[in-house]
């Protein structure tokens, strides 16, 4: 079976050729299941001659409908395929049942096919009338495939095609075949197997330079990473400005109220007259009567307070009588055992921050906070904080330093933030705007999260920047290409998807904010936007290197124009920025080839790649770097990560990974930078496995595959060293699992090996060390093994 395959790929590499008893032509037919919605995508069946049909694939989507929301809305209904004069196929098919909602891609072989674009039927594509769209749509009609009727269009294509289709649907199988490799089948795979010998011979003549920024680290706030996770404040919805919208109505608990309540004689109000800041609209009003009473916010699923630790409270507040009233303001664990109190004095009719600090007396994990209210009187209170004096590196407004530490330890050559599709946003009111996240937390814009939940944007770019600076890593800001992601809802849009973009007479201020952004970083404290990054407390310019355009984005018309225009404006006034453009979120593809053909084009010094793969994936793409051309576009390998069945980070996965450091190190050359994705994963609020880091109030968790990232992290070098092997056994399955890597940082002289065995037997190598002159030197060995499926486990050295 498999050397049959075998032979198709190779058939399918020298071109598609037909036989003496195959016809010249057939028919075929176009449909889509709509059992399912269109969610197979497009399929093809042929005919020789219009009774039987062949279902090929038999359910192989040569098209599948990107459009708008995963799950419910990438749909293809009622698809319809046609030749045109401009020798191209053409399909068109409808989105939804309940809009005139269209979407439209070509092909010049049925089995490439362009980025989508999606219309509303009735306005004339770019090439068709209606008139058209509407004549061809007409020529629907109804066959039988195993039975079972189905609807579509038949066109009468040359054989060569169909032959074409087939091999496409052979050669996708095997591959998909070896790329779900796990080792649950490795024991009977390789059951012969004993050990395998492995000499490496490395050639110290021919040092190859690689880039020293290879490995960095992808922050995105998803999995609550920021808020109650990265960003040291305990106290959620500080702000009252928890929103239904965040959940988009799918938690009816989830309001301007959400984590905090009353005891006592209280009505709780949220007002929004006369606000601390219009991009802070709410504030919390509490008439109070007799007795006592309090205000009380659990934190994120409480609030951990460490013993002997003070924690800085602060709060905005006004009063109705402007009279002296004292708050007592108090940490309280679970059994009304108070951790720690003090007060403040409200004495205004107006706004006024109240700061004060709490010095704990016992560690516990869930502590909550009360602020005891003064009675008979009616009091404003906004921006309720909490944070701990002990932040990384002891910042205000910092970070939880023993997650930043992780993060620090991985010695990240850079830091990409803030995501991810956080960047590009779930529509166009969505996208993140850094403007909105730097200057006094009250005047910060927050935003709904797209993983669903809220941003206060306390953790802005001040705070990004700041960190990298912290821990020497380059600061990577990522800003949308004036498109939301592609997987975006309507909200309010006629269409959803990348809902048309900015529109146009918006663009020049987008530019000018990406623009700005590079002069508030670099620029001195005389510019414009360099005085406000000093007024923030940095006026020395952050040097920043690096911009990201896009993330991942479909790679659309709407796209391109946009991107173009950034990337111009961008190049033109800083030609000394490093500018990364993207290519779509997978290792091949529409996105991806047009992605790369258009960072061609328009000389872009780097692009960003992603992939989510399997191990198999990994284990059998060890080459896909070194077939990349030098002379293009530069690899920022933004997000990627191995993913099993399941989702787990486990040792498996980890090694995975570890082989394709082995290949980004041998490609260091163009391959500058990578970052596993996602980084950060709270218990409990978790939208995305597997990640690296999964912590809880208390406790950090590296998984195996943070282990890894650290190894290379802080084994990185700037020379690659190349080298022969000789295995023991030639087996393609045997050899591909195994992986090494010899590098060189010339700046302390130290030489790194890296060995990587998946195998389920030893792997004895012998290094021949004859390359290098070595007099005596320091050996050390860090060793990470165990079972494939163990999650928690460290190097040892
Ligand atoms: O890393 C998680 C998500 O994966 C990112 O937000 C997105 O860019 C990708 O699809």
């Amino acid at each position: 079976m498999k050397k049959i395959i075998l032979l198709v790929l190779a058939i399918a590499l020298s071109g598609v050729a037909t036989f003496a008893n195959e016809p010249d032509s057939a028919y075929l037919f176009a449909y889509t299941k709509m059992q399912n919605e269109g969610r197979s995508g497009l399929l093809f069946a042929w005919s020789t001659d219009k009774e039987n049909w062949h279902a090929i694939g038999p359910e192989f989507g040569f098209v599948k409908s990107d459009y708008s929301r995963w799950g419910s809305e990438k749909r293809m209904i009622k698809p319809f395929l046609f030749y045109d004069t401009d020798s191209l196929w053409h399909c068109i098919w409808n989105l939804n049942n309940t809009d005139e909602a269209i979407a439209y891609t070509t092909s010049n072989d049925l089995q490439y096919w362009i980025p989508q674009s999606y219309f509303i039927s009735g306005n004339d594509l770019d090439i068709f009338s209606a008139e058209k769209i509407n004549a061809e749509r007409s020529k629907q009609q109804q066959i039988s495939i195993l039975g079972k009727p189905e609807s579509g269009t038949v066109n009468k294509v040359p054989w060569t095609i169909v032959a074409g289709l087939i091999k496409k649907v052979q050669l996708t199988d095997y591959r998909n075949q070896l790329w779900s490799e796990t080792t649950k089948e490795d024991v009977r795979r390789f059951a012969n197997l004993k050990s395998v010998e492995v000499s490496i011979i490395p050639d110290a003549s021919k040092p190859k330079k690689i880039s020293d920024m290879l490995v960095g680290a992808f922050f995105e706030d998803i999995n609550y990473a920021a808020d109650g996770g990265l960003y040291a404040e305990l106290i959620q919805n500080r702000d009252f400005e928890y929103d239904p919208a965040d959940k988009e109505g799918r938690d009816k608990n989830w309001n301007s109220k959400t984590a905090w309540r009353t005891t006592g004689d209280v009505v709780f109000n949220i007002e929004s007259e006369s606000p601390l800041h219009l991009n802070n609209k709410n504030y919390a009003v509490l008439k109070v009567g007799t007795g006592a009473a309090a205000f009380i916010n659990d934190g994120f699923d409480g609030i951990a307070v460490k013993a002997g630790e003070r924690y800085d409270f602060s709060l905005f507040t006004k009063s109705v009588s402007g009279k002296n009233k004292k708050l007592m303001v108090r940490l309280v664990d679970k059994d009304g055992g108070i951790l720690a109190e003090s007060s403040a004095t409200i004495s205004t009719k107006s706004w006024k921050k109240l700061n004060t600090v709490l010095l704990v007396n016992k560690t516990v994990a869930d502590a909550r906070l009360e602020i005891l209210l003064p009675q008979n009187e009616v009091i404003a209170l906004d921006m309720i904080s909490l944070f701990p004096q002990k932040a990384f590196k002891n910042r205000k407004n910092g970070l939880r330093a023993d997650l930043a530490q992780s993060i620090a330890d991985l010695h990240p050559k850079f830091v990409r933030f803030p995501g991810g599709c956080v960047a590009h946003g779930d529509g166009i009111e969505n996208i993140y705007h850094w403007k909105n996240t730097i200057g006094v937390l009250e005047a910060r814009k927050p935003q709904r999260n797209l993983w669903g939940y809220h941003q206060t944007a306390g953790l802005g770019y001040y705070e990004y920047f700041q960190f990298c600076e912290d821990i020497g890593a380059e600061p990577v800001p990522i800003v949308a290409a004036g498109v939301p992601c592609q997987n975006s809802a309507k909200h309010g849009h006629p269409l959803g998807g990348q809902q048309c973009g900015i529109p146009m007479s918006e663009m020049d201020d987008y530019i000018q904010d990406v623009l700005d952004l590079i002069e508030w970083a670099n620029g001195g404290a005389n510019t414009k936007w360099g005085k406000v990054r000093a007024a923030s407390g940095h006026p020395k310019p952050f040097d920043l290197k690096y911009i990201g355009i896009g993330n991942e984005d479909l790679i659309s018309k709407v796209f391109e124009e946009r991107f173009t225009m950034i990337y111009k404006a961008v190049k033109e006034k800083y030609p000394d920025i490093t500018i990364i453009g993207t290519v779509g979120p997978f290792f091949e593809g529409s996105d991806y080839e047009e992605g790369w053909k258009l960072a061609t084009k328009l000389n872009v010094p780097m692009v960003d790649e992603h992939y989510y793969v399997s191990p198999g994936w990994f284990i059998y793409n060890q080459n896909f770097y070194d077939k990349y051309d030098r002379s293009k576009s530069k690899v920022y390998l933004g997000e990627y990560a191995a993913h099993l069945p399941g989702r787990p980070n486990n040792l498996e996965t980890a090694l995975a990974e570890a082989i394709h450091l082995t290949a980004l190190e041998r490609n260091g050359d163009v391959v500058h930078m990578a970052s596993y994705a996602p980084l950060l994963a709270k218990e409990g609020h978790t939208q995305w496995n597997p990640d690296m880091i999964y912590f809880n109030n208390t406790t950090v968790k590296p998984t195996t595959g943070y282990y890894v990232q650290k190894m290379f992290g802080q084994n990185a070098g700037d020379e690659y060293i190349p080298c022969k092997t000789v295995f023991s056994d030639n087996n393609e399955k045997v050899k591909n699992r195994i992986a090494w890597s010899v590098v060189r940082d010339t700046k302390t002289n130290e030489l790194i090996i890296k060995m990587v065995n998946l195998l389920p037997v030893n792997a004895n190598v012998a290094i021949d060390m004859s390359a290098f002159q070595l007099s005596n030197p320091l050996v050390t060995k860090t060793v990470l093994s165990g079972k494939p499926d163990e999650r928690n486990l460290t190097p040892v050295q």
